[in-house]
């Protein structure tokens, strides 16, 4: 009896599992391949947790295609070469009208007078990627390389949402697409704007944002970046094999494998030409970057008859569309302090009409790039938008130099306050003023001093800090705490009540301690964890401020990088200022650091779950007075996965690698509670 009712049970879970299952499919297909959601994000992500939660009850029923998976640790498979069954073929380039019309007329003379259909797809701006599926599980994903060999990038393909783990219907025993992996415009700025704010790497553009996203050795990483998927070819298929590039996108729509709206298939050269110049019409209202069209022979064996030249298809061309370019002079360079001080070069131009505005200034990204393009004051260039993207500077027209030319230097001291400016590694293309009172980073540092998890200084926000900023009232962020109610006073929109609680607000953190103070710094590269990791190693600013590049490394996931970037901040005088006045204004600026014994040193914990008994923080911070070390994802260093309550992917990552596993009431009785 007892055992009949388990089975039930476990039937039962297994058929929740199932739906659910079905439910996720269901609504990344609705989100990604049809562009139709049915339901809100806190709703997808409830059926997520429901499924996680039930899976971890039962780890025998999760299988590598489950929407649970898509988030795996770092593996060894990792940018492995693959070698691809079918070549990955370039495109040849038509850039005009006429070089179209050429093709065109040898791929007519090529099939002896028969008349092909053609399909005209947008050109994405992205990188291309192959996905293997086997029995309509997705079993591998490459990168292009050389066409020939790319390099296994599984892991991380697997973490964006529009490729399906699993293919719907009924999919050929083997099959291998080929598309783009892209980041959207919108998706791409607010990447960015966030990743200068948190001190993170930025991308020039959509295409190497997606690239060096593709290319991050921890899935984590790049399950973060909104990444975006479109199947645009066939590399190899068994079974039924579809007769035409339309049919091939119709069967692609059945497998829930995303495909393009905008493509069209059609037939004579006047609608080829239509289609182009409807597509190009779109461009600057597509939130994704589109260089030109593709164009394709629709029918399979037309192509076989066609064949290939030695690195493209002559049954395709890419037609791209013009640039908006255009010439004019370079009048002076600005050196731009952006909030995280990061200093850009900025051409002056003499204004120039430009794919119907006037362009004044153009970025030239970064000094390595001053120098690649060996751009002067007095040159003449070549400049170009490309879709709605700054302008930028294509080349130097070198034959209109006079010899008058002035070179272009980045600044040795910032151009906004005079600070030191400093350029972090050899690797590192930025240079960056790094005074803690630059005027031009005061309102953004302040605001990540008074932000949730620094300080939390509650109604500071940055219409506030803006007026404080410009009034002078606030220079940084140890002026904070000599803000008067007079001062508060002076702002829009404070009367009284609102100075006073403010100011109570403002004195409460006074006692946040070392940590949350470490973190509203906002050095580079320390972040929350690592503020606290620090805080507990050293248990006072000054010791931190006193500890040089090689103690700091001693610290458990402290890298080169992030000393560096602490010994570099702490040397500043700057920094000994505002450290002082902080301290001045009774801002604690110690931990307490565990004595005693350190059994579990050398011992690295992950926890996946919910704990009963403490929060996942608290647990974290046990592990490292104890020794210990705690990571967020795992790997072959990984000593024990800790599973709490609905428990994520993570422990079936730690069974593949033979990791071990603990209950809640495992990890207490190790630590001694
Ligand atoms: S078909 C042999 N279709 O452009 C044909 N490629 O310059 C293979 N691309 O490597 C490609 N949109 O990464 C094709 N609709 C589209 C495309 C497209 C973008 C990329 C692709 C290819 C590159 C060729």
């Amino acid at each position: 009896m007892a055992k009949t009712k388990a089975t039930t049970g476990t039937a039962a879970l297994a058929a929740r599992i199932q739906r659910l299952r079905e439910a996720i499919r269901h609504h990344d297909h609705r989100y990604y391949v049809l562009n139709q959601p049915e339901i809100a994000d806190a709703e997808y992500d409830r059926l997520l947790r429901e499924l996680g939660a039930l899976e971890a009850k039962a780890p025998h029923l999760i299988t590598p295609d489950s929407p649970t998976q898509r988030v795996g640790g770092v593996s060894d498979e990792a940018f492995k070469p693959v070698r691809h069954a079918v070549p990955m073929l370039s495109l040849e380039n038509a850039f005009n009208e006429e070089e179209f019309a050429a093709w065109h007329e040898r791929v007519r003379k090529g099939l002896g007078g028969r008349e092909p259909t053609y399909t005209v797809e947008p050109k994405i701006d992205g990188v291309s990627l192959a996905l293997a599926y086997e029995r309509g599980v997705l079993v591998r994903a490459a990168t292009r390389g050389d066409g020939t060999t790319g390099e296994d990038v599984t892991g991380n393909a697997k973490t964006i949402r529009a490729i399906p783990l699993r293919l719907r219907g009924e999919a050929p025993r083997r099959l291998e697409v080929r598309g783009e992996v892209f980041m959207a415009l919108a998706a791409f700025r607010r990447y960015n704007e966030r990743a200068a704010r948190e001190g993170g790497e930025t991308f020039a553009n959509p295409r190497n944002a997606a690239s060096g996203s593709l290319r991050q050795k921890d899935p984590a990483v790049t399950a973060a970046r909104p990444l975006r998927f479109w199947t645009h070819s066939v590399g190899v298929i068994e079974g039924k094999t579809p007769g035409t590039q339309w049919e091939f996108f119709t069967a692609c729509r059945a497998w829930g494998l995303p495909v393009q709206a905008d493509s069209v298939q059609c037939g004579t050269f006047d609608e080829l030409r239509r289609q182009y110049r409807r597509i190009e019409g779109l461009r600057d209202r597509l939130d994704y970057e589109v260089d030109g069209v593709v164009v394709k022979v629709n029918e399979l064996p037309l192509r076989a008859r066609l064949g290939m030249t030695h690195r493209s298809p002559r049954w395709a061309i890419a037609y791209k569309f013009a640039a908006h370019q255009a010439t004019t002079r370079v009048v002076g360079v600005d050196h731009s302090v952006g909030r995280t001080g990061v200093i850009t070069p900025v051409a002056k131009l003499e204004p120039v009409a430009c794919a119907g505005v006037t362009i004044s200034s153009a970025t030239l990204h970064n000094y390595d790039e001053v120098k690649r393009l060996g751009i002067k004051i007095g040159d003449r260039v070549l400049i170009q938008r490309a879709g709605d993207v700054i302008p930028q500077v294509v080349k130097v027209i070198e034959s209109s130099r006079t010899g008058a030319e002035r070179g272009i230097r980045p600044p040795t001291t910032c151009p906004d306050c005079g600070g030191r400016v400093v350029r972090e590694k050899e690797a590192d293309v930025a240079y960056r003023c790094i005074s803690p009172s630059c005027p031009t980073q005061a309102v953004r540092s302040v605001l990540h001093f008074v932000s949730r998890g620094a300080m939390d200084i509650e109604g500071l926000g940055d219409v506030l800090v803006e007026q404080l900023v410009a009034k002078r009232l606030v220079r940084d962020v140890a002026d904070i705490f000599r803000l008067a109610e007079r001062d508060l006073l002076q702002l829009d929109l404070v009367a009284e009540k609102k100075a006073h609680k403010l100011l109570t607000a403002i004195s409460a953190s006074r006692n946040r301690g070392l940590a949350r103070v470490l973190f509203g710094l906002g050095i580079r590269h320390v972040g929350e964890k690592a503020a606290q990791v620090l805080a507990e190693h050293f248990g006072s600013m000054a010791a931190l401020a006193k500890a040089g590049p090689a103690a700091l490394e001693e610290v458990p996931d402290v890298g080169p990088v992030m000393a560096e970037s602490l010994a570099a901040y702490f040397k500043q005088p700057a920094t000994r200022e505002v450290l002082r006045r902080l301290e001045a204004a009774g801002v604690r600026m110690t931990e307490r650091i565990a004595q005693g014994p350190k059994p579990l040193a050398g011992q690295r914990f992950v926890f996946t779950g919910g704990l009963s008994a403490m929060a996942r923080d608290e647990a974290e911070h046990l592990v490292r007075q104890l020794g210990g070390n705690t990571s967020s994802s795992v790997s072959k260093e990984t000593t024990y996965v800790v599973a709490g309550e609905a428990p994520g992917s993570k422990i079936e990552k730690a069974k593949q690698l033979g990791v071990r596993i603990l209950d809640e009431s495992a990890f207490k009785k190790l630590i001694g509670q």
